[in-house]
């Protein structure tokens, strides 16, 4: 199922597209990439793995000169998210690469050297101001799933990017990239056994959502599957928050 890209946010100087993907199109995971430009800045989030690279490239492509980049977002280390990182850094030769701390003495083992095209994020998180004095927070996830993990708010948008928090798999022949029923999501788009087994714990889970729940959220927009408008981002956010996970059922998880 082919889906094209679409515009989430645009008034004329500051854009949030959700770019174009083939979900059941592509061996592995299906993901999802989603690029914000701030007048003549850019940044890619979770670019996507070598796999889904050419894919990507013309999806920007079809908004913007890929040259153009300034900023990669990775929200944490998994293949998925960051194994194209070098194809990126040469598409761009200007785009800076944002990832955890934690992650950044592993950079060389996919050929980054340079260390001047890398910013570490603390864990607490940080900010990144465009030239316009518009920014993007970011916002600590850590343990969801990853030890060192952030999501991404854009308050211009109003759009959280939630990495692989509310990640889900769509069932073949799914026409919709929105969540419409959220008990259906939970059970069908295998959202509950996913969190349940890549998240750490409760207090992973209640951490974040005290984090992003004051924020005026549009659209919350996961790194796979479908992506949830207000009304269904409140309802993953109460489900979330409750959910037990991970340690929390360790036993479950060894199969005793
Ligand atoms: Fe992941
Ligand atoms: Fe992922």
């Amino acid at each position: 199922m082919i889906f094209d890209n679409e515009v989430l946010y645009d008034d004329g100087q500051h854009k949030f597209i959700m770019l174009g993907t083939d979900i059941g199109g592509s061996e592995g995971i299906p993901v999802n990439q989603f690029l914000i430009i701030d007048g003549t800045e850019a940044f890619l989030l979770d670019p996507g793995g070598a796999h889904v690279f050419a894919t990507v490239l013309a999806n920007v492509s079809e908004v913007i000169d890929p040259t153009r980049l300034t900023g990669l977002f990775y929200s944490h280390q998994d293949p998925d998210v960051t194994s194209g990182i070098m194809m990126w850094l040469n598409v761009s030769e200007r785009a800076k690469v944002y990832v955890s701390e934690l992650w950044t003495r592993f950079l060389p083992h996919f050929g980054v050297y340079d260390e001047k095209r890398i910013v570490g994020i603390p864990d607490k998180g940080m900010e990144i101001r465009f030239s316009s004095g518009n920014v993007l927070k970011i916002i600590p996830a850590h343990y969801l799933h990853s030890p060192g993990e952030f999501t991404l708010y854009d308050p211009v948008a109003k759009v959280l990017f939630s990495s692989d928090i509310g990640a889900s798999v769509l069932p073949p022949g799914t026409k919709s990239r929105k969540v419409e029923d959220f008990q259906w999501h939970l059970k069908n788009a295998i959202v509950e056994a996913f969190h349940k087994r890549y998240m750490a714990s409760n207090a992973a889970c209640r951490k974040w959502v005290s984090m992003v729940k004051g924020f005026d959220i549009e659209w919350m927009v996961p790194q796979h599957g479908a992506i949830y408008p207000r009304e269904m981002t409140e309802k993953f956010l109460s489900w979330f928050e409750n959910l037990r996970c991970g340690s929390d059922i360790i036993d479950e998880v060894y199969g005793r």
